[in-house]
């Protein structure tokens, strides 16, 4: 893009300085200079990175990225509101609140950008503290859902789920998504456990997870694969970013898979990850397959290493609609879509979601499941072995 020679620097929230530096956490935990980047009059956003000048329009993919959002989002907004004198709705937030809340509080942000000097010494003084001992998580996890005080560190996960995030002594850097005991969300926590557990073993790597649970909530507790040991950090990048980025099209995960590998940025097993992902999802009820639910992992060096590790795959199809509505047990109506008829894909997936159904309908979960989840289930298995029949030859 051509690189303006005259732009007068905006002003920003705070008196926020328009130039910054943006760091870059390596796997090894070191820190090193990523970009400097200017704000300029008008929204553009002038970024170098060694020699290299580029202008956005808005905010490169990767801050619009790290930028809060979702359930975490609102309630940093509110959190830090009066503080930093931005609205208290994320709703409200345009790229100027952003730019002031990643230079001053993005701390423990998804991926491994560090944005400007103030939130990387906080980074750094934050190494000094002691990981959670196995013996007290649970404990602890019920005070945080209980207070919801933990989102005062940390603003990294999107996503409209309740959750929360946790540095542990056994699990390391994790999420932890929660709901209320006896609710379709509890009902369905086990259930994303099960799916993520299923699909490694189908050999799409997956988000390790763990259920833990108390008399009143249900926690779905996800290790982060964007976190090396204590201080390492991977670069992330959703697909949605990376689309809006190189294709602006937004449209399906197995067309965005196709597209990558034809552009080089992700490999043949790669995109066939994500059709499992997809096909998967398809055969258990997951029709919450938007680009925020996919991502890439980016290496040290900035260049794409590969998908992300699959997360947040479960029946959402069955997930409340708020306003305490459930939708109705039926049985899936699973459909080929974007997929076509790729034997290659939909004879791991049937297999997948075949061991997936079952294993709800035998009760065999980290939960125990409901009689209603379970007829569901037994269904569900009957659905799949029909749907696949003609698209895997025997
Ligand atoms: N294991 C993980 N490691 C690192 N980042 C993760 C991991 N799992 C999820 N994320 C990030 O956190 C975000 C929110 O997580 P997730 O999608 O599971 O939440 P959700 O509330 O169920 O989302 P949705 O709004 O799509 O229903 C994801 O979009 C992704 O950016
Ligand atoms: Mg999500």
């Amino acid at each position: 893009m051509r690189t303006p020679q005259y732009a007068s620097l905006r002003s920003l929230p705070g008196g926020l300085a328009a130039r910054q530096k943006i760091h870059r956490i390596l796997s090894t935990g070191s820190v090193v200079p990523f970009a400097v980047v200017e704000f300029i009059e008008g929204g553009g956003t002038l970024e170098r990175i060694g020699g290299q000048a580029q202008l956005y329009d808005g905010l490169p993919p990767y801050m619009a990225f790290s930028s809060p959002s979702g359930f975490l989002g609102r309630q940093l907004a509110r959190a830090v509101a009066t503080d930093l004198q931005l609205p208290e709705s994320l709703k409200d937030w345009g790229d100027d609140e952003r730019i002031a809340y990643l230079f001053s509080r993005g701390m423990n942000l998804a991926g491994n950008l560090v944005y400007g000097d103030l939130p990387l010494q906080k980074e750094l003084d934050f190494r000094g503290c002691v990981p959670m001992p196995a013996g007290q998580k649970l404990g602890h996890y019920v005070d945080v859902a209980t207070e919801l005080k933990g989102t005062a560190y940390g603003s990294s996960a999107g996503g409209e789920q309740p959750k929360f995030l946790g540095f542990n002594e056994d699990t390391g850097h994790v999420i932890v998504k929660f709901a209320k005991r006896g609710s379709r969300m509890a009902e369905l926590l086990p259930l994303e456990h099960l799916a993520l557990h299923i699909l490694s073993e189908t050999g799409v790597p997956s988000a390790r997870t763990a259920i833990l649970s108390s008399k009143d909530y249900v926690f779905l507790e996800v290790q982060r694969f964007d976190r090396v040991g204590n201080f390492g950090r991977v670069g992330m990048l959703s697909a949605g970013s990376v689309d809006d980025e190189f294709f602006g099209r937004r449209d399906t995960w197995s067309e965005f898979a196709a597209r990558c590998e034809k552009a080089k940025y992700i490999s043949a097993r790669d995109a066939w990850n994500i059709d499992v992902m997809a096909a998967f999802s398809e055969l258990i009820g997951n029709g919450d397959r938007h680009l925020e639910n996919i991502s890439l992992l980016v290496d040290d060096e900035g260049e794409y290493q590969s998908v992300a590790p699959a997360y947040d795959i479960l029946p959402m199809d069955y997930a409340s609609i708020g306003g305490g509505i459930d939708p109705d047990l039926n049985p899936i109506k699973p459909k080929v879509g974007t997929i076509g008829a790729r034997p290659d894909i939909w004879a791991p997936a049937a297999a997948a979601a075949s061991a997936f159904w079952s294993t709800v309908r035998d009760n065999h979960l980290a939960l125990p499941a409901t009689q209603e989840m379970r007829d569901l289930a037994a269904r569900n298995v009957e659905v799949v072995k029909a749907f696949v029949a003609p698209l895997v030859p025997s």
